[in-house]
């Protein structure tokens, strides 16, 4: 068994998320991954995703549960982790690359990140950006299912910034950010993978 840091949902959702992933970034060369976690989206889709060379990010305080995973990959397409915290602006990245993804990061950060992740993309981002965000949303003002009714409600004991965010106010956020919606993918678990394009 390894101990490198591990998560459950990772394991679940990173073929359902690969799947989309190869067609929305088929002809990108560059990945910006933002709050990559335990670094297990990140190895597996450099793994899988060989034409892309992949950029893991997460804040500060994380990178030491990113390293561990990224350091035991094999290949020569995955860069070391940096640290990015989307809040501290601008990102020290010298460029935004042409593709970004971000998983189950949203609902975590404060709705304020948020707004800072679309500000700097709008400030930064290059014409025909992709960016594909996977994670619960609600729709309408609704939950999309009685799970992630509970799971909100259990993202709000864990912190008062957290919650699962609407989907049209994060779909305005990139619209003022000039990222037109592609294409909003139901996932396993009620969750979804939305791609937007500058
Ligand atoms: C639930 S974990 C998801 C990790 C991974 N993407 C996954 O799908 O398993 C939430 C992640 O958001 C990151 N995060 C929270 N606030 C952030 C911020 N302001 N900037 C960058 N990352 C942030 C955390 O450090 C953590 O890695």
């Amino acid at each position: 068994m390894s101990d490198l840091p591990y998560s459950q949902a990772c394991e679940n959702n990173k073929d359902p998320i690969l799947a989309v992933l190869r067609r929305v970034f088929a002809d990108r060369s560059e990945v910006l991954e933002i709050a990559s976690g335990t670094g297990q989206h990140a190895t597996w889709f450099a793994e899988h995703m060989p034409h892309l060379h992949w950029l893991p990010t997460d804040q500060p305080s994380h990178l030491d549960a990113v390293r561990p995973r990224c350091q035991a990959y094999a290949g020569d397409n995955l860069a070391a982790p940096v640290a990015l915290d989307v809040s501290t602006r601008p990102w020290s990245v010298e460029r935004i690359p042409s593709a970004l993804f971000t998983a189950n990061s949203l609902h975590i950060m404060p709705w304020s990140s948020v707004c800072d992740l679309f500000a700097e993309l709008g400030e930064r981002a290059e014409a025909d950006t992709r960016l594909a965000i996977y994670g619960p949303f609600n729709y309408g003002g609704e939950y999309t299912s009685p799970s992630n009714a509970r799971f909100d409600q259990w993202l709000a004991q864990q912190s008062e910034y957290s919650a699962i965010r609407d989907f049209e106010r994060v779909n305005e956020l990139a619209s003022e950010a000039g990222f037109e919606l592609l294409e909003d993918n139901p996932m396993p678990a009620n969750n979804r993978l939305i791609v937007w394009s500058s």
